[in-house]
């Protein structure tokens, strides 16, 4: 982790303070980082402060506040849930890109897609969901396959849930505005159907927009949904959760999955728990209901 410019971290590896142009104690640490646990499942070990002090410096700056003492009397205040929210926007990671881990979307195309995309035109509903889906790289690239495969998909009740706890990021998705750099992954042909030039970025096509819903949602609050989801992909998400948290939401996941309907995790998580007991690994970081 890079530690922040004019910041030093204390030696003790116990010890979270953090000394630069604002002192962050162990105290202010631990309390940030108990309200983020509480908020959204988050948990925050001690390794993480200089990350959690270089970005919430630039709260304090932007609040003209004079200390994180000050900042944890602001976020524990009724005043400041707002910035509650800012806080979390702040200390989440966002990173993602347009078909991350690539053998979860062959598996869509070849296993997972053709079955349900039949009922489809017999007047079935496909419903797919990214939990934790960040800028909307995820559920679009979803949203790309099923094109790819049925380019009349948004005539059909097919639909793609994209949630995310960051209000932030359910905007880009929203949006549906992506540079260059981006769209890399995508193949030009994909580029050139699905995406239309904006000046220098690129669109998401109404078609594809047509296929994503994108929704604020905390995996550890309460979830609206009623109806049941044919797949899920939660990936990279639970990393930052701890134990019991993580097998709460991949137990909560499997109460709503279709028959036989398939979890997509990330590269570095492993199922555990009842959710474990309920399905079977048949892929890379892919499990399907038992
Ligand atoms: C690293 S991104 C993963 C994005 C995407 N799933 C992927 O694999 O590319 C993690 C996302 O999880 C979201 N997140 C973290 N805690 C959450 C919670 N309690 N509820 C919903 N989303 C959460 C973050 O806001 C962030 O956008």
């Amino acid at each position: 982790m890079a530690q922040p410019l004019g910041a030093s971290i204390a030696s003790s590896s116990a010890d979270a303070s953090v000394d630069g142009e604002f002192r962050m104690t162990d105290k202010d640490f631990l309390l940030i980082a108990k309200v983020l646990y509480e908020d959204s499942g988050i948990a925050l070990p001690s390794s993480k402060s200089a990350l959690v002090y270089s970005r919430l410096a630039k709260r304090l700056r932007a609040l003209g506040l004079a200390s994180f003492k000050d900042y944890c009397s602001l976020i524990t205040s009724h005043a400041g849930a707002s910035e509650r929210v800012t806080m979390l926007a702040a200390l989440t990671t966002n990173v993602t890109h347009f078909f991350r881990e690539p053998h979860h979307f062959d598996h869509l195309r070849k296993t997972l897609l053709p079955p349900l995309l039949d009922n489809a035109r017999r007047g079935g509903r496909v419903r797919i969901w990214s939990a934790g889906c960040s800028k909307g790289h995820e559920p679009y690239s979803i949203g790309l396959t099923i094109l790819d495969m049925m380019p009349n998909a948004a005539d059909y009740d097919i639909r793609i849930l994209a949630s995310d706890i960051d209000p932030n990021v359910v905007e880009f998705g929203r949006e549906g505005l992506y540079d260059d750099e981006a769209l890399k992954p995508v193949s030009s042909e994909l580029k050139r159907k699905w995406f239309t030039r904006e000046g220098g970025e690129f669109r998401v096509a109404d078609e594809l927009k047509a296929l994503v819903a994108f929704r604020e949602l905390n995996l550890i609050g309460q979830w609206p949904m009623k109806g049941r989801f044919d797949a899920i992909f939660c990936r990279n998400v639970t990393i930052y959760f701890d134990e019991p948290t993580r097998q709460r939401i991949w137990g909560r996941f499997t109460q709503l999955l279709e028959p036989r309907a398939f979890v997509y995790i990330g590269h570095s998580e492993r199922m555990a728990g009842a959710a474990a007991e309920q399905t079977t690994l048949v892929g890379n970081t892919i499990y399907q209901l038992n």
